[in-house]
């Protein structure tokens, strides 16, 4: 009988990683930062918020180059300015932020016990202008982030600095995203780890993958891509945005901006990199 008792009790033990029963995001961290850090073990753990150019030393100058005049900073610029500029009511979004000059970013997305729900910037920057009788703002790209680019830049040297609450409401949205980021789909059946765990810094195509360790750290971005002609844009995007378009190279169907799939893996993904600094807005080709 005891020896059953063992049998059974070492077959949970094996099982309940897999079944995500023993969920223990701490114990996630560590192990992604370390699988990254003995991968790349010329590259210090503050350098993975540089994306593909903490791990592609040949166009890392090229980018450092970009880095002296960034084409991000107008818009820096505009999103002070929107931050700035008084709603019809004569309030800011000082009002639904007070602390957005001390730098604030570091600590989104965070889990809403009251709301029972992953909120994101993107949300609390709407959920603003909702409460002032204004508009909600595409959630893509254009104003939402400018603004973005303004918190990012205020909270620029500040660690990251997600929280996973420990309810289990919390927790399945961390697994959720978690999943999000492990799980193969589309057509090419490929998963975010993927490309960015398992062959970061390998090459596909004409692109060195970055590693997903600091990924999340300078978001909005200022893409040459998204400045074309053809993406509509002025090159700054969102963290969905990106999300989008990943899903859509392995020929999966992209999930809204702001969609709780989306909120999820944002969770999951940004709380992997706590402890590194944030340094937004980056430049990506
Ligand atoms: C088929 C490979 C592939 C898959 C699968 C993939 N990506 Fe990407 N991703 C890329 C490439 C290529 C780039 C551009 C080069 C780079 O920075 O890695 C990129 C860039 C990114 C960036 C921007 C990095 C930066 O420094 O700004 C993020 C964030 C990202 N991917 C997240 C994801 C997430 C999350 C998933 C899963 C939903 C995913 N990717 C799935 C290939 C992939």
């Amino acid at each position: 009988m005891k020896k059953l008792a063992v049998i059974v009790s070492t077959i949970c033990m094996l099982a309940a990683p897999l079944l995500g029963v023993a969920a223990n995001p701490e114990q996630d961290l560590k192990d992604f930062r370390s699988y990254f850090t003995k991968r790349f073990p010329g590259t210090p753990l503050q350098d993975f918020a540089n994306g593909v150019y903490a791990v592609d030393k040949a166009s890392r100058a090229q980018w450092e180059a970009f880095e002296e005049f960034p084409p991000y900073e107008i818009y820096v610029e505009k999103g002070e300015k929107l931050f700035n500029t008084p709603f019809k009511n004569g309030k800011t979004y000082a009002s639904c932020f007070p602390k957005a000059k001390q730098g604030m970013k570091q600590n989104y997305p965070y889990y809403s016990k009251k709301r029972k729900e992953v909120v994101t910037l993107e949300m609390a920057i709407n959920e603003c202008r909702k409460k002032n009788g204004e508009k909600p703002l595409k959630w893509k790209k254009g104003k939402i982030a400018h603004l973005m680019a303004y918190f990012a830049y205020q909270s620029r040297g500040k660690k990251g600095n997600v929280k996973i609450v420990n309810t289990p409401d919390s927790i399945a949205w961390y697994e959720r995203g978690k999943k999000h980021f492990y799980a193969k789909r589309g057509q090419l059946n490929m998963s975010c780890a993927d490309c960015h765990y398992y062959n970061a810094g390998n090459k596909i195509r004409a692109n060195i993958l970055s590693p997903a360790l600091g990924h999340t750290t300078h978001f909005p971005v200022f893409r040459n891509k998204w400045a074309s002609k053809s993406s509509k844009g002025d090159g700054m995007g969102t963290l969905h945005r990106r999300y989008g378009g990943c899903n859509k190279q392995v020929r999966a169907k992209p999930f809204k901006a702001q969609s709780k799939e989306y909120r999820a893996l944002e969770y999951f993904h940004t709380y992997m990199s706590n402890g590194i600094k944030l340094n937004g807005p980056g430049i990506r080709g």
